[in-house]
C-alpha cells in the first residue's frame, strides 16, 4: 500500500494519548517506560513510571539505590524479574558505560531484559534510528491490513512481519512512525470489536474487505497454562509472624511471602492438615487453626496461582520450630517488606 506510514502518522497526530514518556528524548526514561510497559497496561503502568522517574531521575540515581527500595517501589506491578534487570542494568550503565545510555540498536540489545522490540523502541524513540518495532499491536495491524496469514508465533511469520515492518518505516521519522503504528493498534485496530467503519485504513485493509478482521492475526500454538495451589501458613505467636524471602528460581524472586505448602491440586483442609508437608512444617508444635481465607487468584502468562492463607496460632515461639531461612518478625512490621500483590491483597483485607 502507498502512504501507509503517512496515513498512520496523520491518524496518530489527531488521536494520540498524551503520555509522559512521549514528551522526552531521554533514553533512560524511555527505557524505564518500556520495561514498565512490557507486561503492563498503560493505565496501570503510568503511576509506576511517574514514581520511578521522580525517585530515580537519572541512571545514577537508580544505580545507587538499594535493591529492596527498587523492589518495594515495583510492588504490585508483577513480573519482578523486570525490576531486578532494570536495577542490575542501571549499575552496568553507570559503571561500564559512564552513566550514558548506548545509542546504537546493537548495544541497546545487549542490555538485560531488552529484547528486539524494546531495543527498536528505544533506538527509534530516543535516537531516531530506523528500526521497526514489532509488538502485539504491530502484528495485528500488519496481519489485518496486508492480509498476512502466516502465524505470528512461527519463525517464518516473525521474519515476514519484521521484513514488512522495516520496509514500511518512515526513515525520516522512525520514532513517530513506530509510536503511531503501536497507538493505532492499541486504540483503533483493537483485538476485539474494532470499529472499522471509522478507520482511516478501511479502504486499504485486506481483513476489512474480506470480513476476516476477527480471524487475524493467526497464532500457531495456544499458551499452556499451569495451575498451582499455594497454601500459605500465617503463623502467629504473641504479635510475631513468620515470613521468608523467595530465593528459588521461580516467580517473585527476592519478594517475601509466608511459609508455603504448594500442591498441584486443590486439597481439602483435612487432607492438607494430614499431609506429610504439613507435619514437617509444624513438627510437634501445639497449635490451633485461626481461620482459612477464601481463595485469591493470580493469573500470569503461563500459570494460574490459587492461594489461600491459613492462620495458625502457635503455642510456642516461632523460632523454636521453624527452619533458619524463615524470618520471624513483628506482625506490624510486615508492610516494610516487598510482597507479591496477592499477599498484599490478603494483608489489606484480612490482617
Ligand atoms: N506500550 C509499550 N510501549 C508503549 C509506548 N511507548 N506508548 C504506549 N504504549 C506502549
Amino acid at each position: 500500500m502507498k502512504h501507509f506510514s503517512a496515513k498512520i502518522i496523520t491518524w496518530y497526530r489527531q488521536n494520540k494519548r498524551d503520555l509522559p514518556w512521549r514528551n522526552t528524548k531521554d533514553a533512560y526514561l524511555i527505557w524505564l517506560s518500556e520495561i514498565i510497559l512490557q507486561q503492563t497496561r498503560v493505565d496501570q503502568g503510568m503511576a509506576y513510571y511517574l514514581k520511578f522517574a521522580k525517585e530515580f531521575p537519572t541512571i545514577k540515581h537508580l544505580a545507587k539505590a538499594d535493591n529492596d527500595t527498587v523492589m518495594k517501589l515495583w510492588q504490585g506491578l508483577g513480573y519482578y524479574s523486570r525490576a531486578r534487570n532494570l536495577h542490575a542494568t542501571a549499575k552496568i550503565l553507570q559503571n561500564d558505560f559512564k552513566g550514558k545510555f548506548p545509542d546504537s540498536y546493537a548495544d541497546i540489545l545487549t542490555l538485560k531484559g531488552v529484547g528486539e522490540y524494546t531495543a527498536a523502541a528505544i533506538a527509534s524513540f530516543a535516537f531516531d534510528k530506523p528500526h521497526a518495532v514489532v509488538d502485539g499491536n504491530v502484528f495485528r495491524v500488519l496481519s489485518r491490513v496486508f492480509g498476512i496469514e502466516t502465524p505470528i508465533d512461527s519463525s517464518i511469520g516473525k521474519k515476514e512481519f519484521y521484513t514488512l515492518a522495516n520496509e514500511l518505516i518512515d526513515k525520516k521519522m522512525p520514532g513517530m512512525h513506530n509510536q503511531a503504528i503501536m497507538e493505532f493498534g492499541a486504540l483503533q485496530c483493537k483485538p476485539v470489536n474494532p470499529d472499522c467503519s471509522v478507520c482511516c485504513l478501511n479502504s486499504n485493509c485486506y481483513a476489512f474487505a474480506k470480513k476476516v478482521v476477527q480471524e487475524l492475526p493467526i497464532k500457531e500454538k495456544k499458551t499452556k497454562v499451569r495451575n498451582r495451589y499455594f497454601n500459605y501458613i500465617v503463623f502467629k505467636y504473641k504479635g510475631t509472624t513468620a515470613i521468608r524471602k523467595r530465593v528459588e528460581k521461580d516467580i517473585w524472586i527476592n519478594l517475601h511471602d509466608f511459609p508455603l505448602i504448594e500442591t498441584t491440586k486443590e486439597l481439602t483442609e483435612e487432607k492438607l492438615l494430614a499431609s506429610p508437608e504439613w507435619k514437617k512444617m509444624i513438627g510437634k508444635t501445639k497449635y490451633s487453626i485461626g481461620s482459612i481465607s477464601s481463595t485469591y487468584k493470580h493469573i500470569l502468562s503461563h500459570q494460574k496461582i490459587f492461594a489461600r492463607f491459613i492462620i495458625v496460632n502457635s503455642e510456642q515461639p516461632l523460632r523454636s520450630f521453624l527452619p533458619e531461612e524463615i524470618i520471624i518478625i513483628k506482625e506490624m512490621d510486615i508492610h516494610k517488606y516487598a510482597v507479591p500483590r496477592l499477599v498484599d491483597l490478603f494483608l489489606e483485607k484480612e490482617i
